[in-house]
This record gives C-alpha cells, sequence and structure tokens, in this order.
C-alpha cells in the first residue's frame, strides 16, 4: 500500500453552480488534509481530524487544491502547428492540418510529439483529456503508450476520413473500420485508456464510412464517439451538399447512428432549433472551444441555449486549431465569448466546466473530476499569485469566488504550482520520466 498526504485548501464541486453565491454547489476547506491511498482518495477531512495520524504529508498552503483540468476536446497531432496564420476553418485544415497530420505516418515522430505533448498537459494542470490522433494507427499506439506510462487517463482514437483530403492521410471505409476495431481491441480498457471513434466529420467520410463508423459504434457502445459539428458557415453548406437527403448537420450524425451520450461533439455553433432538441434527446455532448472559436473566427457558443433546451456541455482547448493548452486561459476566453452573447458565465462554473462538468460529461463521475473518496487522485495545485501582476491582484482578493476569477482571467500554466496523477507528482517531476 502506498499512502500520500496532501495538505492546502481545497475545492471541489458537487453540482452545477447556478450562481456567484450557489454556495450548496461545491465544498470548501480552508485548511484540508487529502489522503491518498494507492492512487486513489481516502479522505479529505479538515487538517484536524488528520493530523492525529502523525506522518508525512506534502503542505501545499496557501494554493488551493482542485481535481487536475479535464480537457474534452484537442488534437494532439497538431501540437506543432498551433499558430497557423489562415482566414478560416477549410482553408487552415487545407493549408496546414492536413499537411501536419501527415508526418505521423513516422512512429519516431509519433512518439516524439506525443512525449512533448503530455509534458504540455502535466504542465498546464491537466490530468485527463479527450484527444484525436492523426488517420494513422501508430499514432495512437504513441499516444495511449505514453498515457500508460505515465498512468493518465486518456481518451482518444484514430481519424476516420476517406476522402477531401490529400490521399496519404485518408483510409477508405474498410481500412478506417479495420484499423479502429483493431485499436479498441489493443487500447481500450488497458491501463487507463480509453477509445473514442473518431470520424473527423462529415466532409470528411463517405457514406460508406459513416455507414462503418455507425457499424463500430453499435459494435462498440463502450467506447466514446467524437467528431466536429457546425463549426463554420462553408463547413456547414459543403456538408449539406454532400449529405443532401438529411435534414441539417446534425441530422446527417443522426442518420448514421452516431448520436448519444458517449458522443462527443466540438462546437456546437450554429445549431438550429431542431438540431439542439436533437443532442438534447440523444444525450450527446456539445463541446465549447473558446480559444479555436476566436482564432479560427468560427463563432460565439451559445451556452445558455444549448442548457436551457437540456443539452450536455464540455469545454475543451482544441489545439492546435485553439491556442493554448492551459484551460485556465480556456476559460478566460470562454468567459470573454459569453460576454459578447450577454451571458455572464460566473467563475464557480467555470471551474465546474473545466472539472466535475467535464467529468459528467465523460460518464467517469465518481472515477475523475471531483476531490472526493473513491475518486482517482488527480489534482492540480493553483497559485493566485503566481506571477507579480496576480501577486499584485491577489493582495486585493477577499473571496474564493474573487480568486477563482483571478486564476482564471490572468493565469497559466505558471499558476499551476503542482499537480498529481493517480497520486504521484508529475509536474515537479516532469523531464525525470
Ligand atoms: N473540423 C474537422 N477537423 C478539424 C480540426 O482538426 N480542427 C477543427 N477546429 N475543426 C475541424
Ligand atoms: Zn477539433
Amino acid at each position: 500500500m502506498s499512502q500520500t498526504i496532501l495538505r492546502g485548501r481545497v475545492l471541489s464541486f458537487v453540482s452545477e453552480p447556478q450562481a456567484i453565491d450557489d454556495h450548496a454547489s461545491y465544498r470548501y476547506w480552508e485548511d484540508a488534509g487529502v489522503v491518498i491511498v494507492d492512487g486513489k482518495i481516502a479522505a479529505v477531512e479538515p487538517w484536524d481530524a488528520i493530523a492525529p495520524l502523525g506522518g508525512d504529508y506534502i503542505d501545499h498552503r496557501p494554493h488551493l487544491i482542485l481535481p487536475g483540468f479535464i480537457d474534452m476536446h484537442l488534437h494532439y497531432v497538431q501540437s506543432q502547428m498551433i499558430a497557423s496564420y489562415a482566414g478560416s476553418l477549410l482553408e487552415w485544415l487545407n493549408t496546414y492540418t492536413f499537411v501536419e497530420e501527415q508526418k505521423f505516418s513516422q512512429q519516431g515522430h509519433a512518439d516524439a510529439v506525443a512525449t512533448a505533448f503530455y509534458d504540455e498537459l502535466v504542465r498546464n494542470g491537466t490530468t485527463t483529456a479527450v484527444a484525436y490522433c492523426s488517420s494513422h494507427p501508430r499514432s495512437v499506439d504513441a499516444y495511449f503508450a505514453e498515457a500508460e506510462k505515465r498512468n493518465m487517463l486518456m481518451v482518444g482514437g484514430k481519424v476516420m476520413m476517406d476522402r477531401n483530403a490529400p490521399g496519404a492521410l485518408c483510409d477508405t471505409a474498410q481500412s478506417g473500420y479495420d484499423h479502429t476495431k483493431e485499436l479498441i481491441a489493443r487500447w481500450h480498457g488497458r491501463a487507463r485508456g480509453l477509445y473514442a471513434i473518431s470520424p473527423r466529420f462529415a466532409i470528411t467520410s463517405t457514406p460508406a464510412q459513416m455507414e462503418a463508423a455507425r457499424a463500430l459504434v453499435a459494435e462498440h457502445p463502450e467506447a466514446y464517439v467524437q467528431t466536429h459539428l457546425s463549426e463554420n458557415a462553408d463547413e456547414i453548406s459543403f456538408s449539406m451538399e454532400l449529405y443532401p437527403g438529411s435534414p441539417d448537420y446534425t441530422g446527417i450524425y443522426e442518420d448514421y447512428g452516431l448520436l448519444g451520450p458517449m458522443t462527443l461533439l466540438g462546437h456546437c455553433i450554429h445549431l438550429n432549433h431542431r438540431e439542439t432538441g436533437v443532442l438534447a434527446e440523444t444525450g450527446s455532448v456539445a463541446v465549447f472551444c473558446p480559444t479555436s472559436n476566436l482564432f479560427l473566427g468560427s463563432g460565439l457558443f451559445d451556452r445558455e441555449r444549448l442548457i436551457k433546451h437540456g443539452v450536455r456541455i464540455g469545454v475543451a482547448t482544441d489545439i492546435g486549431g485553439g491556442t493554448s493548452y492551459s484551460m485556465l486561459r480556456t476559460l478566460d476566453e470562454g468567459y470573454k465569448i459569453l460576454q459578447l452573447r450577454g451571458q455572464r458565465l460566473n467563475p464557480y462554473a467555470s471551474f465546474y466546466m473545466a472539472t466535475l462538468g467535464n467529468a459528467r460529461s465523460l460518464s467517469l463521475e465518481g472515477t475523475i473530476g471531483a476531490v472526493a473518496l473513491g475518486n482517482a487522485a488527480d489534482l492540480v495545485v493553483l497559485n493566485a499569485a503566481a506571477t507579480p501582476a496576480m501577486a499584485m491582484r491577489m493582495a486585493t482578493v477577499s473571496s474564493l469566488a474573487e480568486e477563482l476569477f483571478l486564476l482564471q482571467t490572468m493565469g497559466d500554466d505558471r499558476s499551476v504550482a503542482e499537480v498529481y496523477v493517480a497520486g504521484a507528482r508529475a509536474k515537479s517531476t516532469l523531464g525525470g520520466l
């Protein structure tokens, strides 16, 4: 048995905060002990109750211990093309993305990028992410092998794409099916890995490939499904040209049986009334990607409308359309998008989204996303005075809500003092792998 005890201020959510004074939505300890046994949380109690146990502990005071951040959508194979200069989505994909992803046919390349990518996640306090790999199965092997080495709970899958992209990147309906099946068998449920069946989006899949995806989803209800939906106006009109029989963009995925509670849909910006209804009915998840939506000029996510219609929501960086690995930067940009929509997002709701909210949207509540008994000890330790400018502002902060808002508005990887993955220190040991 291995045991670690942490001491610090602890914040963890129990429900979605409805307002800035919704104090019932979270638990907060000013001075707590977190007891970790064999990678899981065995106790969270006021320090006075833990101190009599005696023994060594790691003192993180005055920092704030939260569940590790969860990033619901990103492309690890785009790590070396963040900040590529393009007007909008389809130009960005054709000019940079589909060129970059071809490099992942080489195992050495995939391994090297995977290592650097995981370092960056950890540096930013992200302990679980849901990634698109490239269309090459070896990019998936590199992704999950690295997750296993680090004992991280990671979701991902091979992109399926058989048209409207360079030949070197395309699979076929048959090979996409076969390779996905092999990869599910190899990686789903191995260590902490979970597989996501990943048809890229309607534009890059023929009807035959969508049929293959339908079969995979029916044969593997245990796996996630991820794709892109309604990000950009040109993307929507091209999709409708390619699938004229479907009522709208969401209808394409609906027609191929790809929607459901395990389905994660990146972007979901320009949905009509019928589409939001279908997402709600099927329990599909709309994933908000703020930095990407601003960078590519895609549009403003309508969080309140989706929530009002009962759609499940996630939040994500969308590297490399997104511009930062930091979920703090992501929450900040998300706040600004919602400001433009007249929707004020309170800081409790922000941090809920990046932790328990995303865990719930992955149907992983009880496993990750909370500092609570039985959850994995995947934790982030945040310092709201990490830079001189933050320290200057922190000197005038007088409430937890203000501190959280400061962290999301000014924070980045420098605010991440430490990260624990399954109870083991992960940030301060980077490079020692
Ligand atoms: N739509 C299809 N592929 C992609 C991608 O790689 N990034 C983004 N942002 N949108 C997509
Ligand atoms: Zn994406």
